[in-house]
């Protein structure tokens, strides 16, 4: 066994082969032979399955699902699965998360749960009565939401306060009524939406306006997830690159077209856990750029600076609208093993751990871009899958990925022709 039974730090996971791999997840999670076998499956999914998730279904297409290693969280290790078509992502959060945990690791937490629902109010002939007839209706309000989930109420979750906002558009002033709830385990999508809509036609009397939209906001700001890790210089290069890496960030909080792809980078890491756990995605990537413009301007959703003793930290807030109860995540078969591999039961960690695997890649990003280069790894990777594809085997691949990034010319001929040579 590569490690103790509950370290996640492994080290040459990626050298291993995938049934190698394999062994090392099931023995640390636990796994069944019907679960080993789920992950060989090619993605998991019956078609039966996914035909009740979609409509029109055709088929199904699988994503490579790598582990990241090396992670700790709040001084608990795991281990993290990512689905992504790109490459050097889950080497760059494995790399990064090991440098992270030697210093401290890193610490997350968590705002509560809580999501917010709009309904739009058009048409109020007079505003200041409306929102007082609204805040004295409270209560009666939050009540009448939360008789819509009594589970959501048992599990200590549900409706939690009513606010307003007066909102000018292009099509004039409008009343906006916040609905907050705390979701729980849940994302909550359809638990917010529901009340919303049983709402509203209270919500049209007590104001007298009319109620047009009944949703959930994606920018959910009530709903945060925060990770900090402090990197010691000597893992990431010295003060010069710690200075580097601080300038590189000041960049991307400085300039959108440069925040935008930082912001892609973290996203690289947080959606491909999302991906694994079968989230909704699209929600996550659309609160996170929303929050990085919350003050008027898109700015990196992180902050990098540098401590009293010249070490790196590193700092990520960003909204994490996720769930492990209903949903995909119960019906996809990979999802509900993916919880058991990184040992989750509550949603509040999941955040956490993504929230962390994002403040990882950053860094990831940020130190190969003030080094080497971004190419660098990238052409590694691919170096070593032209040698796997000539042929090299075992100890082979890690001479001959040397030997073909030293001739500079990373192609499938001249890996060819590297693996002859070093087979002798
Ligand atoms: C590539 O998928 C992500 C990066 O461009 C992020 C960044 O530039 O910070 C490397």
């Amino acid at each position: 066994m590569a490690s103790e039974k509950g370290s996640s730090r492994i080290s040459g996971f990626y050298r291993k082969s995938i049934e190698e791999r394999v062994a090392i997840a099931a023995e640390k999670a636990d796994l069944t032979a019907e679960e080993v076998e789920l992950l060989g499956s090619g993605g998991g999914l019956t078609l039966d399955v996914a035909d009740r998730m979609i409509e029109n279904v055709v088929g199904t297409m699988a994503y490579p699902l790598g582990l990241a290693v090396n992670f700790r969280v709040n001084g608990r290790d795991r281990l993290v699965p990512m689905a992504i078509e790109e490459p050097s992502v889950v080497a760059a959060a494995s790399n990064m998360a090991r440098l992270m945990r030697e210093g401290d690791g890193i610490e997350a937490g968590c705002t509560d749960p809580v999501m917010i629902g709009q309904i739009q109010i058009l048409d109020v002939p007079d505003v200041g009565a409306a929102k007082k007839a609204v805040t004295e209706a409270k209560g009666e309000l939050i009540e009448l939401a939360n008789q819509q989930d009594p589970v959501l109420v048992r599990f200590g979750g549900g409706a939690r306060d009513i606010q307003l906002r007066e909102v000018d558009s292009e099509a004039g002033k409008m009343l906006v009524l916040h609905l907050l709830v705390d979701c729980r385990d849940a994302m909550g999508a359809n638990a917010v939406n529901t009340m919303c809509e049983v709402l509203a036609p209270v919500v049209e009397k007590l104001t007298e306006g009319r109620v047009l939209l009944r949703i959930i906001s994606n920018l959910a700001d009530n709903r945060l997830a925060r990770a900090e890790a402090v990197v010691k210089k000597e893992a990431i290069g010295g003060e010069q690159v710690v200075d580097d890496i601080v300038s590189a960030w000041a960049f991307a909080d400085a300039d959108p077209y440069r925040a935008a792809t930082h912001n892609k980078g973290i996203m690289n890491g947080i959606v491909a856990v999302a991906l694994a756990f079968a989230q909704d995605h699209r929600a996550l990537e659309a609160g996170a750029h929303a929050y990085a413009a919350r003050d008027g301007r898109y700015r990196s959703l992180t902050t990098w600076s540098k401590n009293e003793d010249g070490d790196l930290v590193g700092v990520l807030e960003v909204p994490m609208a996720i769930g492990i109860v209903g949903g995909a995540t119960r019906t996809h078969p990979v999802a509900r093993l993916c919880l058991k591999l990184m040992g989750v039961s509550k949603a509040t960690e999941l955040a956490e751990v993504m929230a962390s695997v994002g403040l990882a890649q950053n860094l990831g990003a940020l130190r190969a871009l003030v080094q080497e280069g971004i190419q660098h790894g990238h052409m590694r990777l691919h170096a070593r899958n032209l040698v796997v594809m000539a042929g090299a085997e075992g100890d082979l691949v890690d001479r001959a990925v040397e030997a073909l990034v030293e001739s500079g010319e990373i192609r499938f001929d001249r890996a060819q022709e590297v693996v002859k040579r070093l087979k002798g």
